[in-house]
């Protein structure tokens, strides 16, 4: 008989994974408190952009294998329940905030079923799935919960939930093992690799991940800080380095740095656990990733200010990109985002511009003046920065672009547009880690 399975909290991975598991041919219900969110979800449409999700997730409404709910009551005949809710960063403080995945694990326990499997998927501190399975089996002392982090990326959640280069599953007993193989028995069959793990180790996996993938990105900055005192080309570097297999040369795109809802909360949120295990020496280097990465964002403020004379005092700033990455209308904790704002607050009469981001970037920052034409946010221009490496900015012509502007002259804060080309239109060009022309 085939698993019936509940996804709880709707988001960016529990909407993802919901109409994944559904497409592998499970029942699958959504749960979430946000009757907005259900509504939108039932119709087949998703509340953010996510490239391929809508078509997918539309397509097991209409075969009525995906359906969602504000009642938890609808999960009580559902073998394994996927806890999916955000673990955000707590006010105030650094460490993860844990009141949606406590209130999930509360709910949940009320109804499930003789052993059903509970599975947390959110990203945790190391210990939080002990506590959890432990106040579980309290409440209800015939079921289990597991771990089995996610490591999805936005603009390829449907990707990455399809095809996972491995799954990780954190389990106390075979039985628990079992029921998952079952969840994932398509990947399994393909030859995902499989790594069984017990609860803490599980947990870890996914921030020793992040904080690898977050360390890679501020080593490559903290190059470009180097290769800009020496007069080096970091790109040039980035790309030698990346020969040696060892080392590889994805995540050594030197820029204004990480952003997003998971590298930067995820990598505070380790620190505060490990300072609460006594492990604080263990990661403090992630203090110095931190500050490398949000450095990135003061040195190109720095260069626009070199640029324009130190005075931003009413100066045109065109920018370009929202989103903390290309894909996604994602803004949180946006790198581009908060370079926007320092500027605006430094004076200058900033226009940005992204394909996606707009609605969620004008919620975050209202006083920001935001464009939907690209033609329309260069008009006038001192200076204009590329921050978020979508592919239409690449297409840009800059010949056509230079008669646009006042003043020709381009920051590229991700490294990824063709400086020679920009150079023979006559632009004035910068870039992080690079020597300037
Ligand atoms: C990340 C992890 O990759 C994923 O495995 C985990 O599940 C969630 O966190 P995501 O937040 O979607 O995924 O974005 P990612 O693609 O990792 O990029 C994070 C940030 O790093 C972006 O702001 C991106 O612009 C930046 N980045 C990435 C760089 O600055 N340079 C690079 O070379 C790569």
């Amino acid at each position: 008989m085939t698993l019936k399975l509940s996804v709880i909290g709707t988001g960016y991975l529990g909407a993802t994974h919901a109409a994944c598991m559904a497409s592998m041919g499970f029942q699958v219900i959504g749960f979430d408190t946000e009757q907005s969110k259900i509504d939108l979800l039932s119709k087949g449409k998703v509340p953010f952009y996510e490239p391929d999700l809508e078509e997918l997730l539309d397509k097991q409404i209409k075969s009525r294998r995906l359906t969602f709910t504000k009642d938890i009551n609808d999960l009580t005949d559902c073998d394994v329940h996927f806890i999916c809710v955000g673990t955000p960063q707590v006010k105030g403080g650094i460490a993860a905030d844990l009141t949606y995945v406590n209130a999930a694990l509360e709910s949940v326990a009320k109804i499930v079923k003789i052993g059903a499997l509970v599975v947390g998927k959110s990203t945790v501190p190391v210990g939080t799935a002990e506590k959890l399975r432990n106040r579980l089996i309290e409440i209800n002392p015939k079921s289990d919960l597991a771990w089995n982090p996610e490591f999805l990326r936005e603009g390829f959640a449907v990707e990455d939930t399809l095809k996972p280069n491995r799954l990780v599953v954190g389990v106390t007993n075979d039985n628990a093992e079992e029921i998952l193989k079952k969840v994932y028995a398509i990947n399994l069959k393909e030859g995902t690799p499989w790594v069984r793990a017990d609860l803490p180790t599980s947990e870890l996996v996914k921030v020793a991940a992040n904080s690898f993938l977050a360390t890679k990105i501020s080593l490559i900055n903290a190059m470009a800080e180097v290769c800009e005192a020496a007069g080096g080309d970091v790109t040039v570097l980035a790309k030698a380095i990346g020969y040696d297999p060892r080392i590889g040369n994805r995540f050594l795109q030197a820029g204004i740095g990480f952003g997003g809802g998971c590298l930067p909360k995820d990598i505070r949120a380790f620190m505060a656990r490990a300072e609460e295990l006594g492990a604080q020496q263990a990661v403090k280097f992630l203090k110095e990733i931190d500050e490398i990465n949000l450095r990135a964002r003061q040195r190109i403020i720095e260069l626009v200010r070199k640029d324009l004379a130190n005075n931003l005092q009413g100066k045109k700033v065109s920018i370009l990109g929202a989103a903390f990455k290309p894909d996604s209308d994602d803004v949180r904790d946006s790198p581009a985002l908060d370079i926007a704002a320092q500027i605006q607050a430094a004076g200058a009469i900033v226009t940005v511009h992204d394909p996606k981001a707009i609605e969620n970037a004008q919620k975050r920052f209202p006083a920001l003046k935001f464009s939907e034409g690209i033609n329309e946010t260069l008009q006038g221009s001192n200076i204009v920065l590329h921050l978020t490496e979508w592919k239409i900015y690449r297409e840009i012509d800059p010949v056509n672009a230079k008669a646009l502007v006042q003043n020709a002259i381009i920051i590229d804060g991700r490294n990824a547009l063709d400086r020679e080309l920009w150079l023979k239109a006559g632009w004035k060009f910068r870039a992080l880690g690079r020597t300037h022309v």
